[in-house]
Order: structure tokens, then C-alpha cells, then sequence
């Protein structure tokens, strides 16, 4: 395993997405251990995106966990359908909020998020993880990321499955 990310800042979204991808696979083929992949997935996405927030939820029974992330302390548990996690659970796709605010039922762990992508991981059928990334900008994620991050649930998925 690599102990560092090559990019360049001054790359688009795309450019550093198609450039990490190859990266994360890389990052986590070798290691076997689910808490260890996720852990250094949040840190890399992070040090590329430099998100205020980003992180794995694990399905827990009728729950979501807090798994491994990088930024501020948040919520540790979410119910099935609530939030934009347990909605993203719930409908089995990724859901993108550009405003927090107007997403109705919204979970405040922090009130510097602004925009929101929660992409669920699904193995063999079922949502296992979702992955969450908030940011303190208004409209901070689009198509590109939801191509990118649900590519990245596939390689998730199919290292845990
Ligand atoms: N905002 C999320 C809760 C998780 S935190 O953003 C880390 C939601 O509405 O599900």
C-alpha cells in the first residue's frame, strides 16, 4: 500500500475523482478489515475534497451507526427513513440536498452544514453503509460526485461482500 495521494489541486472535480478512484481501490485491496477500509476512504476523500464533514453510517438493525469519518462530532445513531441518511436508506439510491434547510426532516449534527450527498452502499440487495458528506456551501454537490461516489459504493460493496 502507497502511504500517499498523488493529485493536484489545481485539477477539476472529474479530474481528481478519475484520479483517485484508481487510488482508493489500491488503498483498500490488500487489507481485509471493513473499519480500516472506510477509515482511510474518509480521510483520503477528505484530504483531495476537504469536506466539513464526511463519513460512513453503518446499518445497525432498524438503525444507522456512526462509523469511521473525519470532521466534528455528530450524531451517532439515525432511524430507518429519518433524515437524509435514513431517506437515502430507505429509497435505496443517493439523495443530493443543496440546502439543507428545505430538506424536510433534516438531522442538524452541526449547524455549519449547508449541502448534503448521502450515496447508500448496498451489498447483496441490502443497504449496508451510506456514505455522508456534508459541506458548509450551499449547493456543493452534483451528478459528478453522485457518479464518482456511487462507483466508489461498487468497489465498497464488492470488497465487503
Ligand atoms: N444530516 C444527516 C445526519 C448526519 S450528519 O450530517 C453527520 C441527516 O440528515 O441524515
Amino acid at each position: 500500500m502507497t502511504d500517499t495521494l498523488t493529485f493536484d489541486q489545481s485539477q477539476t472535480k472529474e479530474e481528481k475523482y478519475s484520479a483517485l478512484m484508481p487510488q482508493l481501490e489500491a488503498l483498500i485491496h490488500d487489507e481485509p478489515n471493513t473499519i480500516a477500509n472506510l477509515a482511510n476512504i474518509t480521510a483520503a476523500l477528505n484530504e483531495v475534497f476537504n469536506y466539513f464533514w464526511i463519513g460512513f453510517y453503518q446499518v445497525d438493525g432498524d438503525e444507522l451507526v456512526l462509523g469511521p469519518f473525519q470532521g466534528p462530532i455528530a450524531c451517532t445513531r439515525i432511524k430507518f427513513g429519518k433524515g437524509v441518511c435514513g431517506t437515502a436508506w430507505e429509497k435505496m439510491e443517493t439523495v443530493i440536498v443543496d440546502d439543507v434547510d428545505s430538506f424536510p426532516g433534516h438531522i442538524a449534527c452541526n449547524s455549519e452544514s449547508k449541502s448534503e450527498i448521502v450515496v447508500p452502499i448496498i451489498v447483496e440487495g441490502d443497504v449496508r453503509y451510506v456514505l455522508d458528506i456534508d459541506s458548509n456551501e450551499l449547493s456543493r454537490f452534483d451528478k459528478i460526485d453522485q457518479l464518482y461516489l456511487e462507483e466508489l459504493g461498487r468497489i465498497i460493496a464488492n470488497k465487503v461482500g
